[in-house]
């Protein structure tokens, strides 16, 4: 099961179109190329994952979806208009890599600060609560970021992140910094939310495994400049869980994107030692 399609027979309206998106940085005299003739579409409530070697670009992409970055070419709609407007309607989340709560402020006062930049809400110490819960960090809310382990600290993040429901929620290596146990609890708990929301998920990670487990479709990106090598369907049925890993066609879909990924990089953090499957 997915939550993809809605109620009606109309095909809905693309969430993220990007289309011959090219971005070049400016260093000293010269431009350095992060992203080339990159397509991506992302539908409404769809989970895409997105994988490639260092430097091919992600974050780069990630910013510019999320309005933080103007391409130096090709079009980016978000919600069929352009991405500083969808900032602005706060109908994105981003959650990043360090989740840059502030030290500070307890865990409570971290989300509900989010909440309160767009003015007093009646009931959102409650709001709060129930976010909290959502995230299954509740009885942690008078803490303070530096008493949180990095799971907890990302817990926090994502609940800031979905402050305001966002239908597009962008996240960066969010798991990247945990151990592998907390960043499996995590995965199973950001699609419970995922879920729960029915918004979309960019999702940009190293691994491959999360990838695969989380997504409905892996877009693979080249080394730099980054462009879209393969895009693969996740045809897992949901809710996956971790007996996936005893499925076949969940090994052999991790051998598929690491079969793509090897050409890319030899990066031994990005390509793990999988069962069953060649370098
Ligand atoms: N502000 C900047 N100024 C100049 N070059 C930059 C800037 N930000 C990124 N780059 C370059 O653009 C390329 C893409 O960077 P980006 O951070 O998007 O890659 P990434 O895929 O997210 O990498 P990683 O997997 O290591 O996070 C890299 O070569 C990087 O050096
Ligand atoms: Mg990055």
């Amino acid at each position: 099961m997915t939550n993809t399609s809605r109620d009606s027979d109309v095909p809905p309206e693309p969430v993220v179109e990007v289309r011959h998106l090219t971005h070049r940085y400016p260093v000293g005299n010269e431009t350095v190329g992060a992203l080339t003739g990159v397509d991506l579409t992302v539908n409404d409530g769809e989970f895409v994952a997105v994988i490639g070697p260092s430097g091919c670009g992600k974050t780069t992409l990630l910013s510019i979806i999320a309005g933080l970055l103007s391409p130096t070419g090709g079009q980016v709609s978000v919600f069929g208009s352009d991405t500083r407007a969808a900032r602005r309607s706060q109908a994105l989340g981003l959650v990043t890599q360090d989740p840059g709560l502030l030290p500070w402020l307890d865990v409570a006062s971290n989300v509900l600060l989010t909440l309160d930049i767009t003015g007093p809400h009646d009931g959102a110490d409650e709001y709060v609560t129930e976010l909290l819960e959502r995230v299954g960090i509740s009885r942690f809310a008078r803490y303070y970021p530096g008493q949180l382990s990095g799971g907890m600290r990302q817990r926090v993040a994502l609940a800031r992140a979905l402050v305001h429901h966002p239908r597009l929620l962008l996240m960066d290596e969010p798991f990247g910094a945990l151990d592998e146990i907390s960043r499996e609890e995590m995965r199973f708990e950001l699609l419970k939310v995922w879920e729960q929301e029915q918004m979309s998920v960019v999702f940009v990670t190293h691994s491959i495994r999360e990838a695969v487990l989380l997504a409905d479709r892996v877009v693979v990106l080249t080394g730099q400049p980054g462009r879209v090598k393969d895009v693969i369907e996740i045809d897992l049925d949901r809710p996956r869980t971790a007996s996936l890993e005893d499925d076949p066609r969940y090994q052999s879909l991790l051998a598929d994107v690491r079969g793509l990924l090897v050409s890319e990089t030899d990066r031994s953090d990005l390509v793990h030692a999988i069962p069953g499957t060649r370098r």
